[in-house]
């Protein structure tokens, strides 16, 4: 629960407009829920979605914006889906409704079974709501159409999946009954296989835990009081006798209650953001204030007379207006408003410029990209003793943990970070939001604190997707080879560092694209403006680089007259290639098979394409092809994971499994590495999931790190147990293990050893065997010139996108897309094709409509993301070019998936219309613009 201090003369959001204060008499309402009769006593006008939650704690149903926009309420009312935060209590009186707690009858559903069996829940945060949904259209169309099965579920938001497993999972659920085998992967047989998701069944029963499923009754509610300014000072008035006026407030929290260092940051030397700010705030939304109270008093608390008193201060929203001579500085303590740059050259690209057959020059702006996960930041803390509690949605719990006690002035022993199910993240969740704020209230009033942000707050106030103003060159000689390349960027951080410097150092890296580029400079630089914070967001930059460099790829092709499949065919990375950070690369280059697997789809895409186009109407048809490569982990710095494994007495295998699984899929996957190199069955393993009291550090859930960094320790820890189990039984390391109940069978030839493992000593942790083992990728500093070894691993893959092009307005019809990823191993193949239909859906919305713009799209209504209707089949080719560095071969993927997918659209805009957008997002409007101007020129 929180609220974001309104503007004046703005209304504040609550149910069907009703002013606060009104409608807040208690009435009983009878209903009944999954069949079971129910009476509440709450004001008429609650929403049906807190009542559920709150009252009748059935937390499946799940809020993602409480105005109607996401679709993550919706339950069935009488059997018809409504999205139950705009249904008020009152009207559903005498009503049956149907939570996802009432769709399994003392077994899963078809319909559950088949989400499961077709992997189409990720996080799980919007399941629920598409199976009440879905039910509702199976109960009267068993067998729908696509078209029907994207009726029935378009109000509903995705934002992992990129809906096509949903679309399979409802349309086959009719099969599943009967085709359904939960049976796990026999010993050695867990990689490659593809066994439903470990954690997959809470996610379709609706008992899975997100962080706002769990808030302790008796939690105070905390109000966030935030900036309505881009750039403002703040006085506050008499807060105590504000509170008093107000009976339920326990208190209210400024900057000078914070005990600690009121400064966080995920990159050690650039932190530089308050938890609450201090005496003025540099970006709208900013958090000033906290005011706690009890749950009741704070649900219609009206915050428009918190006393505080704003003065407004000139700010600056571009790049180009914070460099400007007169702009002044967002940070006193910085000499400019440059956050910092990151920098590679090689060779000497001028002189290869100037000497080339062909060159090509561009530039292109992107916007700020909004990561649009479905749950909100949500979480509550209490104390444990001397011990502080965070439990909450995250991405990184040591970095939380971290950060929350040096704001809080804590030693970091004495927080603890629990994280919750977390309802997709994308980066955003790297950066911490609300664990400072709940921890303090609760270390200053004893009392658990809870607070969920609203769609809003969490718009305004967490990071974005860098908007880039790039320019590049790149020429070619005749033959077609790339001779040199220059690039710059300016990516807007925003008000705060996050990972501002991140970004700017992992594009000059990647801007080459996996293309061998001997000449070459590439400068990244993130600047500080008033506008939102731009942080971790899938790619960390690389994907905007991409898109300059690709379209910029297709020109040059074009002048040569080659093929473009062929062109980056020409130049791609190989085996022996050096990268333009002179990193030889031995073995594991996967770009050439994932551009040759394309091959004979681009023939044919091509050749529909001209099929269509020569009917001639306004409607044209076009394909495009985009690369992609990327390091996987931290650019140049340690990344160490470490997993710890064990066995009990009696024969669980316990794996301390770090790595948080938002969606992607690692607790799984992990589990699936460690099983193999262990020798022994899934179905033995019991997972402990992250919990920095419990389990050892796996890092943060990023740079698409975990299958490849956390991986690689999860088989090292496997391989050390059993190395362990085969000293223990003195065998050579030929031996199999097998468990009997609680026995270990030790089997060599035909010698065979039965070790009863309550015979054994366990340790303190209840292990009779363990072993835990840490693994940090082998990389090199780079020098002044980017010269070194940034990242020990990198990932591959290629994309076609084929479209039409309405020429009258502008819009854009997407037919398909295919896509190739190399990603070495694919351990768990159906997980690995939901993260490639992921990713190609935010590259989607990227290309064609997702454009934050602070103060005008900070809700979901303003802000499009891809719906079900908007994401056309996916063709997955899984190219498997082993790394000898990764686990059993693996690649990360996460990141990879989405960077093809906006330039592959955008040249295949291009390639129908004949016009580029430099403008990203090619909405309708540019993209009508873009031909207009052509139509003019010519
Ligand atoms: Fe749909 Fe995460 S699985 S939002």
């Amino acid at each position: 629960m929180s609220q974001v201090l309104p503007e004046v003369g703005e209304t504040r959001p609550d149910l069907g407009g009703v002013p606060a204060g009104l409608g807040l008499k208690r009435a009983d309402i009878a209903f009944a829920v999954n069949g079971t009769a129910v009476s509440v006593n709450v004001p008429p006008l609650r929403r049906l979605s807190q009542v559920l939650r709150d009252e009748l704690r059935l937390t499946g149903t799940k809020v993602g914006c409480d105005a109607g926009d996401c679709g993550a309420c919706t339950v069935l009312v009488d059997g018809d889906p409504v999205c139950a935060c705009l249904m008020p209590a009152a009207s559903v009186a005498g009503a049956s409704v149907t939570t996802v707690e009432g769709l399994a009858n003392g077994r899963l559903s078809a319909l559950q079974a088949s989400f499961l069996a077709h992997g189409a829940a990720q996080c799980g945060i919007c399941t629920p709501a598409l199976l009440v949904a879905a039910t509702a259209l199976l109960d009267a169309t068993p067998r729908p159409t696509e078209t029907e099965v994207q009726d029935a579920l378009g109000g509903i938001l995705c934002r992992c999946t990129g809906y096509r497993k949903i679309i399979a999972a409802v349309m086959e659920a009719s099969s599943q009954v009967t085709s359904l085998d939960f049976r796990l992967p026999e010993s050695g047989h867990a990689i490659g296989a593809s066994p439903v998701r470990l954690d997959g069944v809470p996610k379709v029963t609706g008992a899975e835990k997100f962080g706002g499923d769990s808030f302790p009754a008796d939690a105070l509610a905390v109000l966030v009081v935030r900036s309505p300014h881009y750039h403002a000072g703040f006085a506050f008035g008499d807060l105590d006798g504000w509170a008093r006026k107000h009976p339920g407030i326990v208190g209210v929290f400024t900057a000078a209650d914070i005990p600690g260092k009121n400064c966080f940051g995920v990159i050690g030397p650039f932190a530089d953001q308050p938890a609450l700010a201090e005496g003025f705030a540099r970006l709208r939304g900013e958090a000033v204030a906290l005011v706690a109270g009890e749950r009741e008093a704070m649900s219609d608390l009206d915050l428009a007379d918190f006393p505080i008193r704003w003065t407004e201060l000139p700010h600056v929203l571009q790049p180009c207006e914070a460099q400007a001579g007169d702009a002044g500085l967002i940070h006193q303590d910085r000499p400019s408003n440059l956050l910092t740059s990151g920098f590679v050259e090689r060779g000497n690209p001028e002189t290869a410029l100037a000497g080339a057959a062909v060159t090509v020059s561009g530039a292109i702006d992107t916007s700020y990209v909004e990561h649009a996960y479905i749950e909100p930041e949500a979480g509550h803390a209490y104390m444990d003793g001397d011990t502080l509690v965070v439990v909450a949605c995250t991405q990184a719990p040591y970095m939380d943990r971290d950060e929350t006690a040096k704001v809080l002035g804590l030693p970091v022993d004495k927080v603890r970070i629990v994280p919750t199910a977390t309802g997709g993240g994308f980066g955003s969740k790297l950066d911490v939001s609300l664990q400072p704020l709940i921890g303090l209230v609760a270390l200053k009033t004893a009392r658990p604190a809870a607070l969920a942000y609203s769609r809003n707050e969490s718009m305004m106030s967490t990071t974005k997707r860098h908007p880039a103003e790039m320019k590049a060159t790149i020429g070619a000689d005749a033959a077609g080879r790339v001779t040199g390349m220059i690039f710059s960027g300016d990516f807007n951080t925003g008000a705060y560092a996050s990972w501002g410097p991140t970004v700017a150092n992992r594009v000059p890296v990647h801007a080459s694209g996996p293309y061998a580029t001997p000449n070459y400079r590439a400068e990244g630089r993130a600047i500080h403006t008033h506008g939102p914070i731009a942080g971790a967001f899938r790619g960390f930059g690389v994907p905007q680089a991409t898109i300059m460099q690709e379209t910029l790829y297709d020109e040059l092709a074009g002048k040569l007259g080659i093929d473009r499949l062929d062109f980056r065919l020409r130049n791609c990375l190989r085996n022996g290639s050096e990268t333009v950070t002179g990193q030889r690369l031995e073995s594991g280059v996967g770009i050439a098979e994932c551009l040759e697997a394309l091959r004979p789809h681009w023939a044919r895409a091509q050749a529909d394409a001209d099929a269509f186009n020569n009917a001639r109407g306004d409607q044209r048809r076009g394909v495009g092809v985009a690369s992609c490569w990327y390091g996987c982990g931290n650019t140049s710095l340690p990344n160490p994971s470490t997993i710890r494994v064990g066995i009990a007495v009696d024969g669980s295998v316990i794996l301390h499994q770090g790595a948080v699984d938002i969606g992607q899929g690692s607790n799984t996957v992990i589990t699936q590495i460690c099983a193999d190199a262990l020798g022994l069955p899934l179905e033995r393993f019991r997972l402990k999931s992250a919990d920095t009291a419990i389990s050892p550090d796996a890092g943060k859930t990023s740079a698409s790190r975990q299958t490849f960094v956390t991986g690689k320790a999860a088989e090292k820890a496997g391989r050390a147990l059993r190395e362990e189990i085969l000293r223990f039984a003195n065998v050579s390391e030929k031996a199999t293990l097998r468990l009997d109940g609680a026995a270990i069978v030790i089997r060599e030839g035909e010698a065979a050893r039965r070790i009863d493992l309550a015979s054994l000593d366990a340790d303190a942790d209840g292990f009779v065997f363990r072993a835990e083992e840490t693994y940090d990728p082998p990389t090199l500093p780079l020098d002044a010139k980017g010269q070194g070894k940034p990242y020990a691993v990198y990932g591959y893959g290629a994309q076609i996108a084929e479209l039409e092009v309405d020429l009258k307005l502008g819009t854009v019809k997407l037919i398909k897309i295919t896509a190739a990823h190399d990603v070495g191993k694919a351990i768990n193949p159906l997980l690995v094709e939901g993260q490639i239909e992921g990713g190609i859906a935010q590259g989607i919305g990227m290309a064609l409509m997702e454009e934050y713009i602070p103060g005008r799209t900070e809700n979901l209504h303003d802000y499009l993301i891809p719906t079900i209707g908007d994401v056309p089949p996916i063709e997955t080719i899984l190219v498997e070019v082993p790394d000898p560095e990764g686990p059993f071969g693996a690649k990360g993927l996460g990141e990879h998936v989405l960077i093809p997918t906006a330039p592959a659209i955008l040249n295949a805009i291009r390639h129908a219309t004949g016009v580029l957008v430099t403008k990203v997002p090619a909405t309708p409007t540019r993209i009508r613009a873009a031909i207009r101007e052509k139509e003019a020129r010519a």
